[in-house]
């Protein structure tokens, strides 16, 4: 364990498997305390998995299970970190998965899947944490403390560029960088930065379907649910 988060809070979504379990175990690695979450299945609760992973690494965390995209969802994950761990220091907008089709075999359905889960759910989050982030910020401020939070959200290389047969999911990958630079300007006075990581091809759950046959263009992305 290292010291360099130490007593650091640290919300990370979707981190049962993955990029997000990695990162919590990472963050966990350098002192972090983690609230955890992923979907809830009777037969599979991969956040509780990960938290007792960083237990037994002589970590801290805890497991707020449930969809991000659920109504309600955002308030109980923040009143977990602020319940479990009493502040909030990192964010991370990590849960996700695809679902894809061309346009004109799109359902409703999928394309409101796709934008509930990267676009909606990040931005529920991050306006259920603003009164925390509010509060602890003029709190450090007038204890003349100089503390920086930091949020995360994440995107793609199919939002930047575009990924023929991913009209939903790249939507909703542009929308949350258009939301992360907003908010860098709102969150700059809180002394929290704001910022987005569109990553390329990585080889997950999410990715496994198809990451051997990926071609090397930078427009290949995710993809399969
Ligand atoms: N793997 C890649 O190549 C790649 C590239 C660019 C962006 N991303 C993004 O990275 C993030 C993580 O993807 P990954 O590759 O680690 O996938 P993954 O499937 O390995 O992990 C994603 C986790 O999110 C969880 N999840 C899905 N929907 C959820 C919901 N509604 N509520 C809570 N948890 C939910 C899943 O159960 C899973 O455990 C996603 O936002 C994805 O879009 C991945």
């Amino acid at each position: 364990m290292s010291e360099k988060l130490r007593g650091k809070v640290a919300v990370v979504a979707g981190s049962g498997r993955g990029i997000g379990r990695a990162m919590a175990l990472k963050l966990a690695g350098e002192g972090a305390r983690l609230v955890l979450n992923d979907l809830e299945d009777l037969d599979d609760e991969p956040a509780m998995a990960v938290r007792e992973e960083i237990i037994a690494l002589g970590g801290e965390a805890v497991a707020c299970c449930g969809s991000v995209a659920d109504a309600g969802f955002a308030d109980r994950l923040i009143n977990t970190a602020t319940g479990a761990f009493g502040g909030l220091d990192i964010l991370v907008n990590n849960a996700g998965y695809t679902w894809d089709n061309v346009i004109q075999k799109m359902s409703d359905e999928q394309w409101d899947a796709m934008l509930g889960v990267h676009l909606t759910a990040p931005f529920r989050i991050l306006r259920a944490a603003q009164p925390m982030i509010r509060a602890l910020s003029r709190a450090d401020s007038e204890a003349g403390r100089c503390v920086v939070r930091k949020v995360v959200n994440v995107s793609s290389v199919s939002g930047v560029f575009g990924n023929a047969g991913q009209v939903n999911y790249a939507a909703a990958k542009a929308g949350i960088v258009g939301l992360t630079m907003t908010l860098a300007k709102e969150w700059g006075r809180l002394n929290t930065t704001v910022n987005c990581v569109a990553h390329g091809l990585i080889r997950t759950r999410m990715t496994e379907a198809t990451a051997d046959a990926a071609p090397p263009s930078r427009c290949r992305g995710e993809r399969s649910r």
